[in-house]
């Protein structure tokens, strides 16, 4: 299994394919990912696709694990655009396989993003997360804090209103990005538990 970033250029098919069938398997399966429905491929497709464009602007980071030649799972990092939030990124989408899990693949990516987050000069991630789901655990385990929970947040995947959990945490020294802005970054390769 080997984690890295993707640029624009990579976020075509056969990966956007992987991606689309993560993000089905994760909604079919009930997680609290934003959507209440498995997207069409279509619309699966494009979401990736603005996705790519995002990366293409700089104000998102895609990683993701392969295993391969298939992607297993990913994860994103959102910088923010406001002036006084510069040090600060939500972590939205980490998606693995549900044939993937507990090997350490989510750890694994996360750790990757954090080592992005501070070359991005990030010192504090943000993240929420349907109150109690794995993920909870996963960044609690990781030393995420959590700040809050807040009620009806949003709707499940079976129409009922959920809470979700509101975490964060602060990242040590951060230093300057070594790679050139667009270039593909590599994590190496971790061989997950029971491989
Ligand atoms: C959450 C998710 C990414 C975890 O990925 P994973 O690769 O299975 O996680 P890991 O194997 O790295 O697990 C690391 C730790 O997280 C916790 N954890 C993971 N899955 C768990 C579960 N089902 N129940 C309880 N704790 C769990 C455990 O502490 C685990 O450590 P352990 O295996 O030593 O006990 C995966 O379940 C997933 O994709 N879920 C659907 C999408 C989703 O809900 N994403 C989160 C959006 S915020």
């Amino acid at each position: 299994m080997h984690i890295h970033t993707l640029t624009a250029h990579e976020i075509q098919p056969p990966v956007i394919e992987d991606l689309c069938t993560l993000l089905g398997d994760a909604v079919s399966g009930g997680a609290s990912v934003g959507w209440v429905a498995v997207p069409s491929t279509q619309d699966a497709t494009a979401y990736w696709h603005s996705v790519a464009d995002q990366v293409q602007r700089g104000a998102l980071v895609l990683l993701v694990a392969q295993d391969a030649p298939q992607v297993i799972g990913t994860v994103q990092l959102h910088l923010s655009d406001r002036p006084n939030g510069a040090h600060r990124a939500e972590v939205p989408r980490l998606l693995v396989h549900s044939r993937a899990r507990r090997r350490g693949v989510g750890a694994a990516l996360m750790a990757a993003l954090e080592v992005e987050a501070r070359q991005h000069g990030v010192s504090l991630l943000v993240l929420d997360t349907r109150t109690g789901d794995p993920s909870q655990h996963l960044y609690e385990k990781l030393g995420d804090t959590l700040a809050g929970i807040i009620p009806h947040y949003a709707l499940s995947t079976t129409g009922v209103l959920e809470p979700t959990a509101i975490m964060y945490k602060v990242l040590g020294a951060v230093g300057p990005h070594p790679a050139e802005s667009g270039q593909r970054t590599d994590h190496g390769t971790t061989l997950p538990r029971g491989t």
